[in-house]
């Protein structure tokens, strides 16, 4: 055994050379490793008594990727693309051993590789998309070379992996192994190529077909519809191209080029900020080893409407059983047979096999009796948005549940703290607000309550993460995090409609934003009814100010009875039986008089005045919402809001891209609408204010 770097070592197996990373917890590509595979591979390579090469991995999964940190900047040692090239020039066969994921910067070393082996569970991807970032290390050239040009830009642009099996049928893995002794058997493949002459099969010298121009137009075309507005995934087919239409060496430099330009652009800043953001949700400082969340075995959810149904599946796919309880046995039966559907339309289109349908039933078992709730050791309460009723139910499952559960509320605007006062016990009640659908929807607000103990915190958010989940961190306050900003974005949405502008303009220029829809269709699909009956109890609450223009053009369209699409009318009107939102002089005309009634003139409205009075209030209840302590960096606030209501990923969250606009920029900006529109919904939270004296910007509270 030769050890070349802290990561890298080789040994000898017969006359098999094997060259092993061992780089935990997932072999991600570091300088040392690197380096490391750079010099082990001029040793093999030399040894005469060497006559084939493995590049394996140590502890169960290939090279997953790239250090993310480290990506900001060139690396100033080897690159992976000369060391690859180094690997793929041995005059003697070199053998990819693979297992666990292979992606990213780890596929691309295989493919260098001469032959690919692969255990059954092997996944092999290029994401570098989803960061902002095409294949850098010669994978948009090798792997068209490899699996045809289609296949390899359906892999570039997607981000998703393939499957060893996969894999396998489009000629990405030569192999496939019994997955036992990924080691061992790879070594006897390498012996099998020995014996039959240890040909050597460059993937660099292996044909490329020609593919027509079209290919690469529907490509983009495609790519413009699955990840609208990014830039890397058209940057990647320019690259795929080269490699049809240059040279090896002129497409491995038209790589190059492409991916220094994505790393330095502003879209993968964001995405890789995200990507650290999201690592980091979740982790309570201070609590790294307090939780219990290994306790949780049994969970109860309570009301199986909407979002109980969709939390018990979200609690069975992960593993939890869960006792569902209605209030009676028919709800309860349609309950069940509802989620018995959800699971068939998820196996019909491919999505689940039927036997992991099966598993997730069993672990659903229905009732009516809250005594059932007995063994539980958390209980999430989904049932009718009422103080009243909910105080009642907590009341109960103090006296059934155990003394150590927790008891959770999905509540969406409720008072956590008011919640938990009907329990002797505040400190183990705390929110977790779901998104629907539930089982869909990656995203939970855990709302801690003024008692909630720490414990109870961290095993919530730990609990979260078991339902491969994203749990951010919120305090108790009107709307929590997401739902607290969004009552600017949507209260500015209305009064440009007021001031001049259609329901399709502000749509138009949010859309063209990056938001996956603008507020009108949004309200239109969620019917106006039921924002409109939010809005009254708000104001009956005295959570409104007393502003006429709140809910002006919404509460008229109400009252003509035009709910939404629901109703094929609201913002827009609908064919019968179509979705599409049409532009209806009726409700021009019914905000022009509404306008005129409260005697606010009309203009003309751009679509970026119409971007900035919608996203700007976004950033400045960020701020305050960081100010309070209700969100604990601007990371985790950035997280709710691109997985919870669509912000565009690649501006990062409305307070990365409040930094990117610059924080001077936008203050003035508040400071110019603060004085043509007043202080009420314009005044500068002081956390601006401060980070700009202090020349610091919100990233620097991540
Ligand atoms: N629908 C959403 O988009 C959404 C999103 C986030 C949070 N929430 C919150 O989740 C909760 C549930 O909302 P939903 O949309 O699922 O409502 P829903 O009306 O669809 O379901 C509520 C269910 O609870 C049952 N129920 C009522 N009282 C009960 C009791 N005492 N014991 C057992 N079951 C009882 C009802 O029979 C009904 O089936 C609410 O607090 C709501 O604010 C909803």
């Amino acid at each position: 055994m030769t050890v070349h770097s802290e990561t890298v070592r080789t040994e000898r197996h017969g006359s098999v050379g094997v060259i092993v990373i061992d780089n935990p917890p997932v072999n991600a590509i570091a300088p040392s490793v690197r380096d490391g595979v750079a010099a082990a591979t001029a040793e093999l390579a030399e040894d005469a008594r060497v006559a084939a090469l493995v590049l394996h991995c140590a502890g169960g999964t290939f090279m997953a990727g790239a250090d993310i940190k480290k990506l900001a900047a060139a690396p100033s040692r080897l690159t992976s693309a000369e060391v690859i090239e180094r690997l793929e020039d041995v005059p003697k066969p070199v053998i990819a051993a693979l297992q666990g994921n292979t992606l990213g910067g780890g596929l691309e070393y295989a493919l260098g590789c001469h032959f690919r082996c692969a255990a059954p569970a092997t996944s092999l991807g290029v994401p570098e998309v989803n960061l902002g970032l095409i294949p850098g290390a010669g994978g948009t050239q090798r792997l068209p070379r490899l699996v045809g040009v289609e296949k390899s830009l359906d892999m570039i642009i997607s981000g998703k992996p393939l499957s060893a099996q996969e894999a396998r049928a489009a000629g990405l893995v030569d192999r496939l192994l019994d997955g036992t002794d990924v080691l061992a058997e790879a070594v006897v493949y390498a012996q099998e190529i020995i014996t039959q002459g240890g040909t050597v099969r460059r993937t660099r010298d292996l044909p490329i077909a020609r593919v027509g121009d079209q290919v690469f137009t529907s490509a983009a075309q495609s790519a413009a519809r699955t990840r609208r507005g990014e830039e890397a995934p058209l940057k990647a087919i320019e690259a795929v191209r080269g490699a049809v239409e240059h040279t090896f060496a002129e497409g491995m430099s038209i790589e190059g080029e492409i991916f220094a330009a994505c790393r330095a652009s502003a879209q993968s800043r964001a995405l890789r900020h995200l990507f650290v953001a999201e690592r980091q949700v979740g982790r309570l400082p201070g609590t790294d080893k307090v939780t219990r969340t290994e306790s949780i075995r049994r969970v109860g959810v309570v009301g199986a409407g909407t979002m109980g149904r969709g939390i018990a599946m979200t609690c069975a796919n992960a593993g939890f059983t869960v006792v569902l309880v209605e209030t009676d046995a028919a709800a309860l039966d349609r309950a069940l047979w509802g989620i018995r559907e959800t699971y068939a339309g998820s196996v019909s289109k491919g999505r689940m096999s039927e036997a992991d349908m099966q598993a997730h039933l069993q672990r659903i078992v229905g009732s009516v009796e809250l005594e059932r709730l007995r063994d539980a050791d958390l209980v999430i309460e989904a049932i009718f948005e009422d103080l009243a009723v909910k105080v009642r139910l907590f009341a109960d499952l103090h006296r059934i549940c155990k003394p150590d559960a927790i008891l959770a509320t999905n509540t969406s605007a409720l008072d956590i703290d008011a919640i938990a006062a009907a329990t002797p016990r505040p400190g183990n009640v705390i929110g977790l607000h779901f998104f629907s659908p539930a089982h869909v929807m990656r995203l939970v607000e855990v709302v801690r309550g003024r008692q909630t103990v720490t414990d109870v915190i961290a095993t919530s958010l730990g609990f979260i993460k078991r339902l491969r989940k994203l749990g951010v961190l919120a305090g108790n306050c009107d709307g929590f995090i997401g739902n607290r900003m969004l009552a600017g974005y949507r209260r500015e949405a209305e009064f440009l409609l007021l001031e001049g502008a259609t329901p399709e303009q502000v749509d138009d220029a949010l859309l063209q934003f990056g938001m996956p829809m603008g507020p009108h269709v949004m309200g239109d699909m969620a019917g106006l009814d039921i924002s409109a009956a939010a809005r009254k109890r708000r104001r009956l609450e005295g959570k409104l100010p007393p502003d006429k223009r709140v809910g002006a053009v919404a509460d008229r369209l109400v009252e003509a009875g035009r709910l939404g699409q629901k109703t094929g009318a609201g913002f827009y009107r609908y064919e019968p039986g179509a979705r599409a939102p049409l532009p209806d002089p009726q409700v021009h005309a019914l905000i022009e008089r509404e306008a005129a009634r409260l005697g606010i003139g009309r203009r003309p409205i751009g679509a970026e005045e119409i971007v900035e009075r919608c996203i700007l209030p976004l950033i400045n209840e960020a701020a305050r919402i960081v100010e309070e302590g209700i969100a604990l960096r601007p990371g985790d606030v950035d997280v709710v809001w691109v997985n919870g209501y669509g912000f565009p990923r690649y501006r990062g969250g409305p307070m990365w891209y409040a930094d990117e606009l610059g924080l001077e920029r936008v203050l003035a900006t508040l400071q110019r609408f603060r004085t043509e529109h007043g202080p009420t919904y314009w005044t500068p939270a002081q956390l601006l204010t401060r980070l700009l004296e202090e020349g610091r910007a919100f990233r620097d509270l991540n």
